[in-house]
This record gives structure tokens, C-alpha cells and sequence, in this order.
């Protein structure tokens, strides 16, 4: 199956119940042999009504932390864990995950990204197989699935209630993704269990 074939299987999806209160599938954006892909939580209002993620206040922010590590928006790939909006912008539910996961993993597949940022705890703790929070797992590049490069890092919404301390660790996190891509990053060693794919 190729990226689009998956996008149409994603548009007509109805394995949960936020089909039932989505306006669009956000399904991802960019190019799709990009080096770099992003993965966010899910997506919130204006990524609902307009179908593309990262569209809102938080996704400014984060086309201007791609700009200061000399990365234009277009050049790169961006997906959320959910590619539907969960009512009121609360938290995506266990089971929302596990049945939008497949989709996320053929993502994965299909770009073949080099390297990944997550995007805040949701994405973080899928890909990394783990509990801990976003604070203690960032600042650092862990070698991950298929010898790529995984950086988390806070989600931007967090950096725009949270303010300078917030902004300054995004700013580093994003300075060890411009390192990465260039091939100087070091990384972390990571868990065996890490170094596979989440399954379905
Ligand atoms: N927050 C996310 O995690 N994803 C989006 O697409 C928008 C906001």
C-alpha cells in the first residue's frame, strides 16, 4: 500500500468513536520522502476543520523552531498519533490509540524518516515503549527502529502556556534534530524493546 492508498483507507475510517464527531480525518502533511517526520498527539479545532495538522497557534510555533534549525515546513513530513480531532481537545483514550495506531505505523513505513520528533508525552511514550514523562525522556537522542534517530521533545502547546523555560528545552531539542540530520548526533542506548516498531 502506498502513502495515498492509506490516506483514503484513513479518510473512510470508523474503528472509533471520534468518527462520529470529526469534521475531516488529519491524516498528515509534507513530503514523503522526508528526512524528518514530526508526530504530534492529535489533532485540535482548526486541524479538524481544515484537515492538516499543526495548523493552529502551535503549529506557528513549530514552523518557527523548524526555521531556526534552517527547516521549512513543506520540506518536512507531520502526522499525530490520532488523525482525529478528540472532542473538546481532552486527552486521546487508550483504546482511540490502539485502533488509530496502524496508521501511524505504516506512516512510519511508508517515509521512512531518518529521524523522528515527538511531539509531548502521547507520541513520545507510543514510540518508545514506555511510561515515563516527556521532562525526564527529553534532551536527548535515542537510537531507535531501523538504526533512525528518535528526539523527543514537549509539546508546542506546552511551550506556549509554559513559557521560557519550555521554549529554551525546545530550542535544544530541536538543535540535537539539526545534528542528527547532519550525522553528529550521539545517542543514547536504548531499551532492546525500543529498537522495534510498536506492532498493531
Ligand atoms: N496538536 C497536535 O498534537 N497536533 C496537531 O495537529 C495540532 C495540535
Amino acid at each position: 500500500m502506498n502513502l495515498e492508498e492509506l490516506k483514503t483507507r484513513a479518510e473512510a475510517c470508523t474503528s472509533c468513536r471520534l468518527a462520529s464527531t470529526r469534521t475531516n480525518v488529519v491524516f498528515g502533511v509534507g513530503d514523503p520522502n522526508a528526512d524528518l517526520m514530526l508526530v504530534g498527539e492529535a489533532p485540535g479545532r482548526n486541524e479538524d476543520l481544515q484537515g492538516e495538522p499543526f495548523v493552529g497557534a502551535a503549529g506557528r510555533l513549530l514552523n518557527r523552531f523548524l526555521g531556526e534549525i534552517g527547516i521549512e515546513r513543506e520540506e518536512v513530513y507531520i502526522a499525530n498519533v490520532l488523525k482525529c480531532r478528540p472532542p473538546n481537545n481532552r486527552d486521546p483514550l487508550p483504546d482511540e490509540v490502539e485502533s488509530c495506531k496502524p496508521f501511524l505505523r505504516e506512516q512510519l513505513r511508508l517515509i521512512d524518516p531518518q529521524v523522528v520528533l515527538t511531539l509531548g508525552n502521547f507520541a513520545t511514550r507510543l514510540l518508545l515503549k514506555t511510561d515515563a514523562g516527556i521532562g525526564r525522556l527529553r534532551g536527548k537522542a535515542y537510537r531507535w527502529w531501523r538504526e533512525k534517530t528518535l528526539i523527543p521533545t514537549y509539546h508546542p502547546a506546552a511551550a506556549l502556556r509554559g513559557g521560557d523555560r519550555i521554549v529554551e528545552a525546545m530550542r535544544f531539542d530541536f538543535a540535537l534534530v539539526r545534528q542528527a540530520l547532519d550525522g553528529a548526533a550521539r545517542s543514547e542506548d536504548p531499551e532492546p524493546a525500543q529498537l522495534e516498531l510498536f506492532d498493531r
